[in-house]
């Protein structure tokens, strides 16, 4: 038997369509179990600030409200990454927090950044700790899946569809710039769900020429328009990042390799006048759709049940297809997913003739 009454919950990372299922499906499972169920505001901070910023959480914050079915984090998050000369002191605020409320476990729904992070301060304070994994980026490692992407890839789908129809209409080329940080599974996925001409991702190298030849192939095949996804972690031709903003330590955010092309494009392609809609921000929208509710429900029993049979440091995941529990030093040590150049999503691309880079 374990010793648990009361745990914690807490979004930490960019948010993402998905996490209030995943809140709401801890809450009911661990309430079964007469468990008292902490949300904690704002990631860590709820935790690591004084006062302590939490609220009880019970079935009814999720079954008589729309907050379950919405995007977005209903406790709030966190996505500013730390000093690593910070980390001891931020761990052992945590720790007084955790102590202070009394909490014997804390469920964390974060990204590979945030399992990293409050691995090491659960560690240190001696708390169990159950992740739960969540990104638009889908690089979480080791599980097939993370909460909040299917979604994403929806948005993307259907902003890649969207910007077509004014595509053909002024018979241009159009640029749709998608998020996914290092990793270009967005923008891959959703290229081939939307039959976009050209998809570049951070994993292929391409050049300039590839990109007008493509172009050119489509004006001479009679078609008057083109649709071009690009990943914001797309370096210029040179190898430079592109970079739209600094987080609050100083770490770059990326964004721009879009506009950056426009201007190429428009001084050297002649087939196309070229335009670029940066979807930003609004990828972490939309309605969980199926598949992330379904994980979402899936991880979260899952993460109640592993902290019942006493487990402490794994993360929830499939693999396969089966729900399982990775140890959280694997996921760590593994780091980031790239997308895989051999996989069947590349493969599939240049199959249907896309142009995804030189390979
Ligand atoms: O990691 C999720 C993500 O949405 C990335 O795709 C993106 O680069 C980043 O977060 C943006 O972060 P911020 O919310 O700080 O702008």
């Amino acid at each position: 038997m374990n010793d648990i009454r009361k745990i914690g919950v807490l979004t930490s990372g960019g948010d993402c369509s998905g996490l209030n299922v995943a809140i709401s499906g801890v809450v009911k499972a661990a309430t079964r179990k007469g468990w008292t169920v902490y949300g904690i505001h704002n990631g860590t901070e709820g935790l690591t600030e004084r006062p302590l910023s939490y609220e009880i959480l019970t079935t009814q914050n999720f079954s008589d409200t729309p907050w379950a079915k919405t995007a977005g984090s209903y406790l709030g998050s966190l996505n500013k990454g730390i000093k690593s000369d910070q980390m001891a002191a931020v761990a052992e605020r945590f720790g007084e927090g955790v102590r202070e409320l009394g909490l014997d476990a804390v469920v964390v729904l974060g990204g590979d950044g945030s399992m990293n992070v409050l691995q090491n301060y659960c560690s240190k304070v001696g708390i169990k700790m159950i992740g739960i994994p969540k990104t638009i980026d889908n690089d979480t490692p080791l599980t097939d899946c993370s909460i909040g992407f299917e979604t994403a890839c929806q948005v993307c789908m259907d902003a890649i569809d969207s910007v077509c129809t004014t595509a053909r209409s002024h018979q241009r080329a159009m640029i749709v710039e998608v998020m996914g940080r290092d990793a270009g599974h967005l923008a891959l996925r959703s290229a081939i769900a939307a039959s976009a001409d050209i998809c570049l991702i951070p994993e292929i190298n391409y050049t300039l020429d590839g990109i007008i030849n493509k172009l050119n192939e489509i004006k001479k095949s009679g078609r008057q328009y083109a649709v071009i996804v690009v990943s914001e972690g797309v370096k210029t031709e040179k190898g430079e990042t592109l970079s739209a903003a600094k987080n609050m330590v100083g770490e770059k955010v990326l964004g721009g390799i879009g506009d950056y092309l426009v201007g190429l494009l428009n001084e050297h392609c002649k087939d196309f006048q070229v335009r670029c809609t940066r979807l930003g921000h609004i990828q972490r929208s939309g309605y969980p759709v199926y598949a992330d509710r379904m994980i979402a429900s899936l991880f979260a029993a899952k993460a109640v049940d592993l902290l019942e049979q006493g487990q402490t440091n794994v993360m929830v995941g499939l693999q396969n297809g089966k729900l399982t529990a990775f140890d959280l030093k694997d996921v760590v040590q593994t780091g980031t997913t790239f997308v895989d150049i051999n996989s069947a999503y590349v493969k599939t691309a240049k199959e249907l003739g896309m142009y995804i880079g030189e390979i």
